[in-house]
């Protein structure tokens, strides 16, 4: 079903209990303008509050993920511009999406674009996948957590490659450096992607989004602050009708069936 909300430059389709929201700038290979982050990002806030959806599969189609910032859009503009603009902390919304967000990569997942599926929780490429940081070949450098994010998952010798020559990746180096958790055939990373969705819209609501939350914990604080948060989230869940019903479940031998309360 296509969600009621019209978007120009993504399309967003909701097969409860999943969801897929597609870029969809095909002319410039899904440049990231300003509004189609605006749009990635309401999307998200819709299908966060949507209790329907469980897990969200965000793609760029068979062909590209995302070839970056829009250039055409930056070339002229000041600092100042960019700075009233913010568009890099508008992508704070999209790191904070609560469920369960895959990225489905096939070709170029290139600056913005691959710091947009570095912010997914799992990223399935396609072996078409090329995921690189080539800002510094126009003057600049990530702005939208590309030097951060690149270290914390791939280490400081690929990441200074990665940023200081610009070039990208295959989808099997990116494998090999831990920064896709599969590559499959390029026409089959969207359906593994939903197929993966589907399986985390089975577990626990709740039980996900702590888990999401902990995990992401672990690149923002110290190890005693990480530890301190798991487990207030470990004692907190123990007030919820899902672990009740996962643990009953487990002791009757049948499948657990999860209402996120
Ligand atoms: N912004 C605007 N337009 C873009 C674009 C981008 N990032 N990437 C591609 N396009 C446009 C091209 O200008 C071209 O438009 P026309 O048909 O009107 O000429 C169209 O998309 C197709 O692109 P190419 O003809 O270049 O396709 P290709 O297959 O020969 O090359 C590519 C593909 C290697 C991805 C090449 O397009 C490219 O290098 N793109 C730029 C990649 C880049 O530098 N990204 C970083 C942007 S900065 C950033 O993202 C900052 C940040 O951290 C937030």
């Amino acid at each position: 079903m296509i969600a009621p909300v019209a978007y120009e430059n993504i399309l967003v389709e909701i097969e409860a209990p999943i969801a897929t929201i597609t870029l969809n700038r095909p002319k410039v290979l899904n440049a990231l303008s300003p509004d189609l982050i605006r749009e990635v990002n309401e999307a998200l806030g819709e299908l966060d509050a949507d209790e329907q959806v469980k897990a969200v599969v965000l793609t760029g189609g068979p062909k590209v993920f995302a070839a970056g910032a829009d250039i055409g859009d930056m070339a002229d503009r000041t600092a100042v511009d960019q700075l009233r603009r913010d568009q890099t902390g508008r992508w704070a919304g999209i790191a904070a999406f609560s469920k369960p967000l895959i990225a489905a990569v096939n070709g170029y997942a290139l600056g913005g674009g691959c710091e947009l599926a570095l912010m997914c929780d799992l990223i399935i490429a396609g072996d078409t996948a090329r995921l690189g940081q080539p800002e510094i070949n126009l003057g600049i450098i990530p702005g939208a957590g590309g030097t951060q994010r690149w270290p914390r998952t791939a280490g400081k010798y690929a990441a200074m490659e990665a940023m200081l020559s610009g070039a990208p990746v295959t989808a099997r180096r990116a494998y090999e450096l831990g920064l896709v958790n599969k590559v499959v055939p390029a026409e089959m990373a969207f359906e593994v992607a939903k197929r993966t969705a589907r399986g985390l819209a089975e577990k626990p609501p709740l039980a996900l989004r702590m888990a999401k939350e902990a995990v992401l914990k672990a690149f923002e604080s110290p190890l005693s602050e990480g530890l301190a948060a798991e487990r207030k989230s470990f004692y907190f869940l123990f007030s919820t009708e899902d672990q009740k019903e996962g643990m009953h479940a487990f002791l009757e031998k049948r499948k657990g069936v999860f209402k996120g309360r």
